[in-house]
């Protein structure tokens, strides 16, 4: 029988504590006098609380029709308000999809307003009842009638809602310490595209994720959130008496809730993944490592660098080159001095089967005559501009038009592309097709600073913005008021809110107040260079990997987690940040291993490094004028990283299999111990340790007081050390296990029993390590798994048939191996060369494959560890069945 999970959207009275008025300079600003101000706020117990009479109420009986619910609400109270121009009238709906899916929406009765134009999947309306809902809608009502704590005006809204869970998670993209959030109440976080480097204060940084999962009761029964909003906004999660509730902000929009409902967290994340489109499948050589710094100073810099990671035999699959390589720090050119060769450099890389990715600013230099990209963009009129003529500023650069100019890099002032607008899609295919054709193929796209970023907005020097109410908002939300924020503006770092995008989709052409739709830049750069990808790399998968990102974003784009700094705390909340943008629906997600600003330490960038090697995206990124820290520049880190990106290539078959899932399915790939054990409430809190799939479990060091151990949390079950093949953990229960790791060894890496993970041997690069023979690790004595395999390369293999997949099952020390779909005329025949049977009791007497006893010097039984590692040569296009005879 379904759950009942009740949302409940409540007056400020019904609450166990109260709520503060939302005060537009922070809850610090509160006295008597600035409370007075607003009749919606009271001056209680020495603080500003919102008055009892703030919301709505029911005007009418609520309309039932089948499936949805609506209702129609009117204010409680019309003579008070926050800030003014409120709408007068809501009509609530509530829609129910599916057994897991339900929407509530918000929207004014009597007028239009700004809606997030991000397509979600979910089933057209009239959707038949669900059969056996996870959730259940009552409508309850009190004796004041039925009430609603929300507040809404033209530019700001605000909700509450009681949460029926305790363990939440998610909502960004911030700087979290703590995966799930902490008890501690009254933080409010901010959430709007910014470009600073995150710090350590509370602060909104590149995406915009409102999307939280709170893990319900004991078994696991889980719900997700997503409040489809791109404004400026803010969350709060607790009461101030630490009773679990959302307290919502925006400053725009709607209120439009989807809720998922699941009996895992795993479930409803999934039921997200697919509402707000699958991610998009990797190529093979996206998950090899991956290296990069801002500060090459020449084509023959990073020659040097390449030498030195070969002659140390670190793997890398990726050479990534920051703007250093442009003329002037302009897109799509080349430094003609020191980077005239980078063509030839691309040659030389695609030759030993390296790959190559440079980056892209959106910002366009106005160096009109002399920068094409500039004079096609305002030939095809693909900039943004502003509001209307009269904000022009009078210093507009010649030949700016009406556009917004800003400056981020470039010498000369920058113009902005608007890709919503389809003429903008096309410039950008255009020039990405002229640069691929001078410089002979980039295999990827670095989008960076898309907020996006402007330096001294309303600043000195800097872009000003009018006094508009769009740049000006009655509440700007907690993000102006941080040091990272030093004009104290919501314009701060970007352009101007009252500037104007023209947008065709769906379609249809309309236009967008920036204000509305900042912190899509990054979402609608990712999609105009997917489509960029689809028109010049003829079926190839790329690689994107974006800054900014938005809901739905991951369909197109990779993401890392920015500008961290080289600093064991940052290591630390990189795993926060992985698992976040995981949840997100960025699997593929990596933070700069070994930090990218300040200059990193010998012994962080080596335990960073083991930890990188298990980032799905994986790439050493470091900023200009810092030291040093390709992996190769110190013997101990060097060593680290091919033993630690050693197993990764290992491991990669199994990766590479959780990616198809993930993209095909809407499954996780890195996932935190809660999510998969979730009927475990001793597992909800650990963020230190964090599993690939349901298989591997890795347990890296993070701190500098413990550089040379580690406590491990091991879920119930049996767990194999990957290092050594013993026996790690047994038991009914979590436990935790205290490991030694001196600086020359690897960081604990653990096989789940049960799991059959296929693998390979492993190679400096995916090329490479992709022709080697496969070889499949059995863990416990009854164990399942599977196979993904394609060319790693081209589009929709799995949709053309494209591809290999087959099953592992393993009990009564039987191992079958079945092949479910093989089309490999693309690829010889894979074969697999090694089984590893971990935690075997005793030696078998021998071991037959397909009923034929393999001779007896291909059977290796280790007796200490119970490793039983049998020498094979099966074709894996047939079945096979391979049997340990006792
Ligand atoms: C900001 C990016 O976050 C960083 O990774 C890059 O190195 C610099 N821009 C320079 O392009």
């Amino acid at each position: 029988m379904a759950r009942l999970w009740t949302l409940l959207a409540l007056l400020g009275a019904a609450v166990s504590a109260p709520l503060e008025c939302p005060l537009p300079d922070g809850p610090d600003s509160a006295d008597e006098a600035t409370c007075g101000l607003y009749s919606a706020c009271v001056w209680e117990q020495g603080g500003c609380q919102l008055a009892d009479r703030v919301g709505y109420q029911l005007l009418e009986p609520p309309l039932v029709i089948h499936t949805l619910y609506e209702l129609l609400l009117g204010r409680r109270d019309s003579e008070i308000t926050m800030f003014g121009d409120d709408v007068e009238r809501l009509t609530v709906t509530a829609v129910e999809y599916d057994d897991n899916r339900m929407a509530l929406t918000y929207r004014d009765t009597d007028a239009a307003r700004y809606e997030v134009p991000v397509e979600l999947d979910v089933p057209p309306l009239p959707t038949p009842p669900p059969s056996d809902p996870q959730y259940a809608i009552t409508l309850t009502a009190t004796e004041a009638g039925q009430t609603f704590g929300v507040q809404s005006g033209d530019q700001f809204i605000e909700a509450t809602f009681l949460l029926g869970a305790a363990d939440l998670y998610g909502f960004g993209e911030n700087n979290h310490d703590s995966f799930r959030h902490d008890l501690e109440a009254g933080v409010t976080w901010p959430i709007f595209a910014n470009g600073h480097m995150p710090g350590d204060e509370i602060e909104n940084s590149y995406g915009v994720h409102p999307f939280f999962l709170g893990i319900e009761d004991d078994p696991g029964s889980s719900f997700g959130v997503l409040i489809l909003n791109s404004n400026a906004m803010e969350y709060r999660l607790f009461l101030l008496d630490g009773v679990p509730a959302l307290t919502y902000r925006t400053t725009g929009g709607i209120l439009d809730l989807y809720l998922f409902f699941g009996d895992s967290p795993l479930e409803v994340l999934q039921q997200y993944h697919r509402t707000i489109g699958l991610p998009v499948m990797p190529p093979y050589w996206g998950l090899g490592f991956q290296l990069c710094r801002w500060g090459y100073k020449s084509v023959q810099d990073i020659r040097d660098v390449r030498q030195r990671m070969k002659a140390a035999q670190i793997p890398q699959d990726v050479q990534w080159a920051d703007i250093d390589y442009m003329n002037g720090s302009r897109d799509f050119t080349i430094d003609p001095v020191n980077f005239k060769d980078l063509p030839d450099f691309i040659s030389e890389l695609h030759e030993e089967g390296i790959r190559f990715v440079p980056i892209y600013d959106p910002t366009i230099a106005a160096d009109f005559g002399i920068y094409g990209p500039a004079d096609r963009g305002v030939e095809q009129d693909v900039f943004v501009g502003w509001l209307n003529s009269s904000l022009v500023p009078e210093n507009q650069c010649e030949g700016c038009k009406d556009y917004i100019v800003a400056k981020e890099r470039t010498s000369a002032p920058g113009l902005f592309p608007n890709f919503f607008a389809n003429r903008t899609l096309q410039w950008w295919i255009d020039e990405i097709r002229r640069f691929i054709a001078v410089a002979g193929g980039p295999d990827g796209f670095w989008i960076d600073v898309n907020e996006p970023a402007a330096i001294n907005t309303n600043a000195k020097g800097g872009l000003q913005c009018p006094h508009t109410p769009l740049d000006y908002p009655p509440y700007p939300t907690r993000f102006v008021r941080f040091a990272f924020n030093p004009s104290g503006t919501v314009a701060d770092h970007t352009i101007c809110m009252a500037s104007v995008h023209e947008a065709d989709l769906d379609g249809a052409t309309t236009s967008y107040y920036h204000y509305d739709v900042h912190s899509l830049y990054g979402w609608s750069e990712s999609r105009a260079t997917r489509a960029a990808v689809r028109a010049t790399m003829a079926g190839r998968r790329s690689l994107i990997l974006s800054r900014s990102t938005f809901v739905g974003a991951g369909r197109w784009a990779t993401h890392w987690t920015g500008d961290n700094t080289a600093r064991w705390s940052d290591m630390k909340r990189s795993v926060v940040g992985i698992l976040e943008f995981s949840m997100f629906g960025f699997p593929h997600v990596g933070a700069d291993i070994c930090g990218f600003g300040g200059d990193t330490s010998e012994h962080l960038c080596l335990r960073w490094m083991q930890l990188g090697a298990f980032y799905p995206f994986s790439r050493n990124h470091n900023a200009i004028e810092n030291i040093d820290q390709d992996p190769a520049v110190w013997p101990s880190v060097a060593a680290a990283a091919r033993d630690a990106l050693g197993l990764r290539y290992r491991l990669l078959p199994y990766l590479y299999t959780l990616f198809w899932r993930a993209s095909e399915m809407g499954e996780t790939v890195t996932r935190p111990l809660a999510f998969q054990f979730p009927s475990d409430p001793t597992l909800r809190g650990v963020d230190t340790q964090f599993l690939w799939g349901d298989a591997v479990m890795v347990a890296p060091i993070l701190d500098e007081a413990s550089m040379t151990f580690v406590h491990v949390t091991f879920p119930a079950g049996q767990w194999w050390d990957l290092r050594s093949g013993a026996l790690a953990y047994d038991a009914d229960h979590s436990g935790g296990v205290l490991y030694q790791v001196a600086l020359d060894e690897m960081i604990p890496v653990f096989g789940r029993g049960g799991a059959a993970v296929p693998t390979q041997r492993n190679a400096t690069t995916t090329a490479a390590s992709r022709a080697n023979p496969f070889s499949l690790a059995v863990f416990g004595s009854q164990a399942t798994g599977m196979l993904f395999w394609d060319d790693g390369e081209t589009t929709d293999t799995f949709k053309d048939g494209s591809f290999y997949h087959c099953l592992f099952h393993f009990s009564d020390n039987t191992l079958d191996i079945q092949v479910t779909h093989n089309d490999t005329q693309w690829m010889p025949d894979p074969t697999l060369s090694e089984i590893s049977f971990y935690g075997v009791p005793s030696e078998p007497s021998s071991v037959s494959a397909d009923g034929v006893p393999l001779p007896a010097d291909s059977v290796v039984y280790e007796p200490a560890t119970g490793l039983l590692t049998v020498h094979t040569q099966l074709g894996m296009e047939a079945d096979h069945r391979v049997v340990l005879n006792y």
